[in-house]
């Protein structure tokens, strides 16, 4: 059977002042009112109609309650938590649940890699990737899933498929400049950040291409205390675990890559102009969320979460607006909402 593995560790810290350290991205009713992309992303896995086994989420201690509560608000009972003390980047983390995996089931189990903040809708199609996925991933495939590109992000990784789902070429976060080469050439997917593998296979391939990273994760896993369905890894060892990203860590130097394309929507909704892209829109191309109204507005974001905002004659802003702060952009300067939330932590 298949073990989500749901990575809640990101802060997303593009979507201030509606994320915030504390409450962040995965945590956010951000797109469907009713429910955050956590739960989101946890009823996705447990509508697969394979044999899922009870998720793992992995993710910062100081967000063990606020994922309890959510996790049971939806009915998953028996998820296991793992709790970093400071969050190591993806491969560590991945590797801790590889661990925590493997010991709660046989030799042969695969996991499902699912980052918490994604949003799918399209069942069907990731449904079908998945099953093909979990074909290859017997004879010990890393798969990722491959994302059609739509312009020349340098935030994801790009894909270069060969025959039969290989893997050519994997490069995360290329510069603009590659990353606009590979869009002319046409023949590179995006890493939608979703893996699928055996536990075994995957920690077999961090110790061939990253020992110490594999060494660390071990040491503070063996470490670990338990709580009911909370685990709690040793924060001097898991400290001295070097931080690195399962891209660069093992997907980048892998011979045992492969790809199945996803043809379904997919968005990792990274910032406020992503979350435009994704959303659906009005006569006037706005997306307007909350108490708002637009008059002669287009092309903008605007949410509301405490009190009327009215828009008048303005075009590709965004505006957000929460008890305490009100982000008011071009919509193609999305990118450096990140410049304003580290000038907040440095001047306090
Ligand atoms: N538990 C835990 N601990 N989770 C983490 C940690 C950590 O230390 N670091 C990141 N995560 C979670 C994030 O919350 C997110 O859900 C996921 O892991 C991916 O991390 P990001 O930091 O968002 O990665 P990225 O967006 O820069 O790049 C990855 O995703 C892209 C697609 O969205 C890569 O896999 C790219 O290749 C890919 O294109
Ligand atoms: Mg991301």
């Amino acid at each position: 059977f298949v073990v989500p593995v749901v990575l809640a560790g990101g802060v997303g810290s593009r979507l201030w002042p509606v994320s915030r350290e504390f409450f962040a991205k995965p945590f956010l009713p951000l797109v469907d009112v009713s429910f955050s992309l956590l739960q989101q992303t946890m009823l996705r896995a447990g509508s697969l109609s394979l044999n899922m086994a009870d998720p793992i989420v992995v993710c910062h201690e100081d967000h063990r309650f606020l994922i309890a509560q959510q996790q049971q608000s939806i009915g998953v009972k028996n998820a296991r938590i793992l709790l970093e003390p400071k969050g190591r980047n993806t491969a560590p983390a991945i590797a801790l649940a590889a661990l925590e995996a493997l010991r709660c089931a046989k030799d042969d189990v695969i996991i499902l890699v699912l980052p918490a903040d994604h949003v799918i809708r399209d069942m069907a199609a990731f449904e079908v990737t998945i099953n093909q996925a979990v074909e290859l991933a017997k004879d010990d495939a890393l798969v990722t899933f491959g994302v059609q590109p739509t312009r020349p992000e340098t935030g994801y990784g790009y894909i270069r498929s060969g025959e039969h789902f290989a893997v050519a070429e994997f490069v995360e976060k290329p510069n603009l400049e590659t990353a606009q080469a590979y869009l002319d050439l046409g023949d590179y997917l995006w890493n939608s950040g979703m893996f699928l593998f055996r536990a075994k296979a995957f920690l077999d391939e961090l110790a061939v291409h990253r020992d110490d990273i594999y060494q660390a994760v071990n040491k503070a896993y063996q470490q670990r205390t338990e709580d009911l369905d909370f685990v709690r890894i040793d924060a001097t060892l898991f400290a001295q675990c070097p931080e690195e990203s399962i891209d660069f860590a093992v997907m980048e130097h892998t011979k045992k890559a492969k790809v199945v394309p996803y043809a379904g929507d997919w968005s990792d909704i990274g910032a406020w102009d992503a979350l435009y892209d994704y959303a659906g829109k009005d006569a006037d191309n706005n997306v307007l969320l909350g108490d708002v109204m637009a008059e002669g507005a287009t092309n903008c974001l605007i949410r509301s979460e405490s009190r009327l905002i009215a828009a008048v004659g303005v075009q590709d802003l965004v505006i957000v607006e929460t008890a305490d702060a009100v982000l008011v952009m071009d919509k193609n300067n999305a990118q450096n909402v990140k410049k304003i939330v580290q000038r907040i932590k440095d001047e306090g």
